[in-house]
Formats: C-alpha cells, sequence, structure tokens
C-alpha cells in the first residue's frame, strides 16, 4: 500500500473508488500511452507538445495535453504559488507542492485518461523533479525519488523526449520571451548547468524511455524527429481507425 496515496481523506477527496494506491502494472488497463516532455525553460516543449497535440487531432486520434505543475483544477492553484516570486519556499516545501500537485495529476487526470485509451501528452513530469530539486536544487537524490515514486504510484512514462539545449541558448530563448531573465539572474548559469547534466544523467539511466533531441534545431525539424520515433515506437497506433494493425 502506498502511504502517501492512501492517505487521501475520502470526505475531502471523492475519487473514485478503484482510485490506484499502491504501484500499478504497466500498461494500465487499457491501451493509452503516455509521452513526456521534458527539458529546461525555453527548451521547446511547449511547441512540440503543442504540434503533436495538433497532429494528433487532425488524424482524429484520442489525445489529451497536459503539465506540470498545473494541469488540473488544484495543481493549478498550486502552480501559482510554486510560480509566485514573491513568496520565497523553501526548497522541501517546493518539492511537497511540486508532489502534491503530481498526486492530483496522476489520479484524476493522467491515470483515467490513459485508462481510457488515449495518447497522453504531458509537458513535463517526475524527471522535472529530479533535474531541478535535486541536481539544481541540492535536495538528496533518494529523497526525491521517494517522494517521485510515491506521487507517482507506479506510473512510468512509455516515451519522454528530452529537449536538450546549452545553457546559453537558453537564456538568450527566455531572455527574448521577456519573462525570465530574473530567474536567470536568481540562480545563475551554474544552476542551470546542473540542471541540464541532472537531464542528461537521466536520459542516461532511462535510456529505454528516453529519446534527447538537439533542440538547436528548428522547431519543424524536432517535429518531424518526434514523429518518426514516435510512429517507429508504437506501430499502427496512430494510423486511421480502420487501418490499424
Ligand atoms: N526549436 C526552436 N528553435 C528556436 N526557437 C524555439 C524553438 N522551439 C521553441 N522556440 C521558441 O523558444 C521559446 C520557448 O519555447 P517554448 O515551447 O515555450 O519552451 P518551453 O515550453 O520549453 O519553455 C518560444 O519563444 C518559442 O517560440
Ligand atoms: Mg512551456
Amino acid at each position: 500500500m502506498n502511504p502517501f496515496l492512501s492517505g487521501l481523506s475520502p470526505e475531502k477527496a471523492p475519487l473514485s473508488p478503484d482510485s490506484p494506491a499502491g504501484p500499478l502494472a504497466r500498461p494500465v488497463a487499457g491501451s493509452g500511452i503516455l509521452i513526456v516532455f521534458e527539458g529546461m525553460d525555453g527548451s521547446g516543449k511547449s511547441t512540440q507538445a503543442r504540434n503533436l497535440k495538433a497532429r494528433l487531432d487532425g488524424l482524429a486520434h484520442p489525445s489529451v495535453l497536459t503539465k506540470e505543475p498545473g494541469g488540473t483544477a488544484a495543481g493549478a492553484r498550486l502552480r501559482e504559488i510554486l510560480l509566485d516570486p514573491a513568496l520565497p519556499l523553501a526548497p522541501e516545501a517546493e518539492l511537497f507542492l511540486f508532489e502534491a500537485d503530481r498526486v492530483m495529476h496522476v489520479k484524476t487526470l493522467l491515470l483515467p485518461e490513459l485508462r481510457a485509451g488515449k495518447t497522453v501528452l504531458s509537458d513535463r513530469l517526475s524527471d522535472a523533479t529530479v533535474a531541478y530539486q535535486s541536481f539544481g536544487g541540492g535536495l538528496s537524490r533518494e529523497f526525491v525519488s521517494t517522494l517521485n515514486d510515491a506521487a507517482l504510484g507506479g506510473l512510468v512514462p512509455d516515451l519522454t523526449f528530452l529537449l536538450d539545449l546549452p545553457v546559453a541558448e537558453i537564456s538568450r530563448r527566455v531572455l527574448e520571451r521577456g519573462d525570465g531573465p530574473t530567474r536567470f539572474e536568481l540562480l545563475g548559469a551554474a544552476y542551470f548547468e546542473r540542471v541540464r547534466a541532472g537531464y542528461l544523467e537521466l536520459a542516461r539511466i532511462h535510456s529505454s524511455r528516453t529519446v534527447v533531441l538537439d533542440a538547436t534545431h528548428d522547431p519543424g525539424q524536432l517535429e518531424e524527429q518526434i514523429w518518426e520515433t514516435l510512429c517507429r515506437r508504437f506501430p499502427g497506433r496512430f494510423l486511421p481507425e480502420g487501418m490499424r494493425a
């Protein structure tokens, strides 16, 4: 029994009675697949996730686009706290909020959609927490992994695309977008170098489920690479109904 998930009080959280309360066998009953986009701010995750969603919509393939933090109603509130620069948080408090968001995301969105057979696209999941909070922020790897495992309850992405970009290029894109120089100034390039190294190490450790993309390529090129990878990994899945294997 997963104490984290089973600890939700039924009065406060009237989730479905078969909500997961422990490690799940993959695949989650049903034929859904979970595709995750990871990488630092400005690496192009949202662009690629959106483009893939549009392509799947064009094929009338059932899919859902979501994100962490903030993929659920409670998560959106947690995201406001997490991203509020005027609200400094102790690293452990920040981690718990990310994991609270994840519990809600897994239980109320990811699992039901996967069970319904959808292709679920998530803009970030647990690798980000290891890269940022542990490699970047210095929390122990074991502590972060333990909480990640508890929140995920055994859920593992079927495929993770890591959009890898040199830190200098990240900083340029974020500055261009006009929303983040302060974060860079605050945390410093060394912090982002550690996050990038963390992501790359996770990609090596989880090489069977992770594809590292050179995010300096243009968006159209990356979109094609992603699409070719998906068609190769999940043969027949994205063909129009009636033509599927
Ligand atoms: N492959 C790319 N090459 C150059 N610029 C890109 C590329 N992908 C996205 N961008 C631009 O970089 C910025 C960040 O992209 P976005 O998809 O929002 O990244 P993320 O979601 O990872 O923060 C946006 O201004 C976007 O237009
Ligand atoms: Mg984004």
